[in-house]
């Protein structure tokens, strides 16, 4: 498996792989993504099959434009309205499927909706545009560890497996926490999966809640153990032990741990954000009895910060 850096050189060769039923390890403004055909049920099958994930979580299907989305899935007036909004960017769009429209079954791992999203980056769009496919492609990490925010993460999740057949290197992600995922087949945006794009956010635009714990349409692909690094974590850290790292938010942070990297030093949350995966990559490469974290306050983008700490510590 190969890193390079993408150009329109590369893209191309990566676009040919893609055709050819490969993955390529792709960067876009949230985390890295594992792509491939997402018409191609092989391909999308491999995407399973490297991550060693659960089938039965559904993927997102990556375009170009809200045209080409619409060839795929039936878009209501609040979804035009999101879109109108947020594309492209760190919204995904979760609608009825349209029937034979040629995106593999795998890829909505058998619901009758499908999750669609048109990035920001201009590497996954110039990417698609070459495949002439739209791509499937779920954060590029071994299922169980954390989201990648740089291609060498992603080459270090795969080391030893011959997918994907080639990572194109964009630079660290930018926004650094997946996408926020929104039923948006009604009237209220219902966020399934809180992410990069926060509530408020989309109430500036439409009427939006989290989706009630124990409802059916709760996102499959929120699983407790998805976001696991190696170490053990421990939140809401106010002390720490001289054999933990932590992981410190804020200009008041608790001292004496083995190692500290601070999400953000100045209290925010956007550049927390940015930080999280990364951090905590380089946290869990060191020898400690355990990660601490501090407090995070649980507004805007600290509600997905939280859902993904709290996960990753159970
Ligand atoms: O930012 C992102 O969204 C990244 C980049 C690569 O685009 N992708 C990503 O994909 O995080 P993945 O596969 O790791 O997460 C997809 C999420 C899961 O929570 C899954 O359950 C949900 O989207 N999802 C996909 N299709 C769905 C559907 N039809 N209905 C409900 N939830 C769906
Ligand atoms: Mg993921």
């Amino acid at each position: 498996m190969e890193v390079i850096i993408a150009n329109s050189e590369t893209i191309h060769k990566a676009a040919k792989l893609l055709q050819e039923g490969h993955l390529v390890g792709v960067p876009t403004e949230t985390v890295y993504g594992l792509a491939a055909d997402a018409t191609n049920d092989r391909a999308v099958a491999l995407i399973f099959e490297t991550k060693g994930r659960p089938s039965f979580n559904p993927l997102i299907v990556h375009v170009s434009s809200l045209e080409q989305a619409k060839h795929y899935v039936q878009f209501t007036p609040l979804a035009e309205r999101l879109a109108a909004a947020f594309w492209p960017g760190p919204l995904t769009l979760v609608l009825p499927r349209i029937p034979d429209s040629g995106i593999s079954q795998l890829v909505g791992a058998g619901l009758n909706t499908i999750a669609v999203r048109c990035p920001a980056h201009p590497v996954i769009r110039e990417l698609i545009e070459a495949a002439g496919h739209p791509l499937a492609a779920p954060s590029a990490n071994p299922s169980g560890w954390m989201s990648p925010t740089t291609a060498q993460h992603v080459h270090d999740g795969f080391a030893q497996q011959t997918e994907p057949a080639l990572i194109l290197d964009g630079g660290s992600a930018s926004v650094g926490l997946e996408s926020t995922v929104v039923d948006a087949r009604g009237e209220t945006a219902i966020i399934l999966r809180p992410g990069g794009l926060s509530l408020e956010a989309l109430q500036t635009i439409c009427p939006a809640e989290y989706v009630k714990e124990k409802s059916e349409i709760s996102s499959p692909g929120m699983l407790a153990k998805h976001y696991s690094p190696k170490h053990k974590i421990r939140i809401n850290a106010t002390e720490v032990d001289s054999q933990e790292v932590l992981l410190a938010f804020g200009p008041d942070t608790p001292t004496g741990a083995h190692h500290t990297l601070n999400l953000s030093p100045t209290s925010d949350l956007v550049e927390a954000a940015a930080n999280l995966f990364a951090m905590l990559h380089q946290l869990d490469a060191i020898e400690s009895i355990g990660i601490a974290v501090t407090p995070i306050p649980n507004t805007g983008l600290g509600v997905a910060i939280n859902d993904r700490l709290k996960r990753a510590a159970e």
